[in-house]
């Protein structure tokens, strides 16, 4: 591989679809409280990182007087639903094509990292036992800024060792594609080319990936 020395691949989305376990324990913290929101509203909390999707949500309920005590302890709580369900998960889990795609890059020498917002991601890297799989793993427990910010990703490529415009970041998020390309990598959107726009290039999934395509980015 002549161009391409690194690969940083955000989690939720992308190696395991872990969206539909944060969907019903964010609408079991909404119904609580009162109120419903949609599966598209959902769409929008992707890639955002815990406490700016709980300002969204509580936004949608028009829930405005929750003091920054209050909106943590519902983050929490919602936490706690959520490690419930990814605690149960297995290998089975982990998107089509994820782990072939991820073995491939390493047999080609292609160093590999994860770059996600969650502060999960070693519990979910342990249950799918994954975490051998990546050179480096940067993740909401090491960031400050959420994407679009780039620091995730120049984060993850300085632990490699990669100059930026050597890496190829694989998103499902809008935010997550630009936070790749403000950070001067190249970025594989995974999902709709009608959403991912800014996107290099858009696949459906990791299965479609193949080194070749990669080598023409
Ligand atoms: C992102 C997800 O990967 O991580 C978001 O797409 C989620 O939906 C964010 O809110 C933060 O996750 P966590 O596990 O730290 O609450
Ligand atoms: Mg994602």
């Amino acid at each position: 591989m002549k161009n391409i020395k690194a690969c940083i691949f955000d989690l939720d989305g992308v190696i395991v679809d872990t969206a539909v376990y944060h969907y019903k324990a964010w609408k079991r913290l909404a119904n609580n409280m009162g109120f419903d929101f949609t599966e598209h509203q959902n769409e929008q909390l992707k890639g955002v990182s815990r406490m700016a999707s709980l300002n969204l949500i509580l936004g949608w309920g028009d829930v405005t007087h929750k003091t920054e005590a209050e909106k943590l302890a519902l983050a929490t709580q919602k936490n706690e639903w959520y490690n419930v369900m990814i605690s149960q998960m297995t290998p089975a889990e982990i998107l089509p094509g994820a782990r072939e795609f991820v073995q491939a890059c390493r047999n080609a020498g292609i160093k590999t990292a994860i770059g996600s917002a969650s502060k999960n991601t070693p519990t979910i890297l342990n249950k799918l036992q994954l975490a051998s799989l990546f050179d480096t793993i940067v993740d909401g427990n090491s960031v400050s800024k959420p994407k679009p910010d780039p620091e995730v990703f120049l984060k993850g490529a300085e632990a490699l060792q990669v100059d930026p415009n050597a890496c190829v970041v694989f998103e499902d998020a809008v935010a997550g594609v630009e936070a790749a390309l403000a950070g001067g990598m190249k970025a594989v959107g995974i999902g709709s080319p009608e959403v991912l726009i800014k996107a290099n290039l858009v696949v459906s999934g990791l299965d479609k990936m193949t080194l070749d395509i990669l080598e023409e980015l």
